[in-house]
């Protein structure tokens, strides 16, 4: 962690009391550190928005047992292989698979991946987790 600043902050007494049940809610250490975490979550939107390199994954969960189903996956996660780092298979039961592709890139490439992963038959659940790569937030 970088050298702590402290700085004053002036707002409405409704907000701070809304505030401040909010952190109780969330289990947080304190009132600095609730603060911090709301700034590093609005930095990591922000990469997300202005479409900067993120780290992520999609949560993948699909039938096994649709053969073309499998070979359209590993075609599109080949043609993505820039994007992706990696890729772990669990078997669920009997018929379902769950997938979780580890993704490093744009954040629309990897939007745009997760939705075409989506779009393909049989697949019962695409689900995008965008996180950062951290390299911009302190
Ligand atoms: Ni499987």
């Amino acid at each position: 962690m970088g050298r702590l600043v402290r700085f004053g902050v002036s707002l409405e007494k409704e907000l701070l009391n809304r505030f401040n049940g909010f952190i109780q809610g969330k289990g947080c250490a304190n009132r600095s550190e609730a603060i911090r975490d709301l700034i590093r979550k609005e930095l990591v939107k922000e990469e997300w928005l202005k479409n900067k390199e993120i780290a992520g994954a999609i949560i993948l969960v699909y039938n096994h047992h649709k053969r073309e189903l499998l070979d359209s996956l590993t075609d599109i996660q080949h043609d993505h292989h820039h994007l992706i780092i990696s890729t772990q298979h669990i078997h669920l039961d009997h018929n379902n698979c769950l997938e979780i592709v580890a993704v490093k890139g744009k954040a629309r490439e990897a939007q745009r991946l997760c939705d075409i992963l989506k779009s393909t038959k049989g697949v019962k659940y695409a689900a995008l987790t965008m996180a950062t790569t951290g390299s911009r937030i302190p």
